[in-house]
């Protein structure tokens, strides 16, 4: 078994999504030791706790530094045992204590065709942008915002009518099977 952690901040689908994989076997070999978050009042911790998946929240306010408090989840994930983290939607920059421990050990997975888009407002950005294409990207982390070595993207058509949510989720459901393949192939 390969030990992960998953760092989520918000609704939480992609880590709902691997945690399924895990369950039905798509994903295997595969041990989900944490939910860390930064939000604990977010709905990835309601979605760990159905799947009885360990709540690790760390709030910054709590803690003096960036320093501490990448220490702070550092010291955690060494106990247990942790190898690889995964990004899935913690909208918070990596920072050198956690690069540093976990040195080309860290997948991201972002709403864009990186290298366009990064950022926030990615999805919005390509709707905006005239183009007839865009998807997702898993990527290595690195100091930069979503500026990491490229893994692997896949495609989807933004059609001229999308609203923001749609061509969200439509981007999601490229997620849902892109990121659990490349955590297989990557981690294994
Ligand atoms: C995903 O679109 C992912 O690409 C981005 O944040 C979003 C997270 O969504 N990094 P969810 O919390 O998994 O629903």
């Amino acid at each position: 078994m390969v030990k992960i952690a998953i760092f989520a901040s918000g609704s939480g689908t992609n880590f709902d999504n691997i945690m399924k994989k895990i369950a039905s076997g798509a994903l295997k070999h595969i041990e989900v030791t944490g939910l860390y978050t930064d939000k604990p009042d977010a709905s990835c911790v309601a979605l760990a706790r159905e799947h009885q998946v360990e709540v690790y929240a760390y709030e910054p306010k709590h803690y003096a530094s960036k320093k501490a408090f990448e220490a702070a989840i550092c010291q955690q994930l060494k106990q247990d045992q942790v190898e690889w983290i995964v990004l899935a939607g913690f909208m918070r920059l990596i920072g050198e204590t956690l690069l540093q421990a976990y040195e080309n050990r860290i997948l991201n997975i972002h709403p864009s065709l990186l290298p366009k888009y990064k950022g926030k407002h990615a999805v919005e950005q390509a709707l905006n942008s005239g183009e007839t294409m865009t998807g997702t990207t898993v990527h290595f982390v690195d100091a930069g915002m979503d500026t990491g070595k490229v893994i692997a993207q896949r495609q989807c058509p933004i059609y001229p009518d999308d609203c923001v949510s749609e061509l969200e989720q439509r981007i999601k459901t490229l997620e849902y099977e892109l990121y659990p393949e490349v955590i297989q192939k990557i981690i294994q």
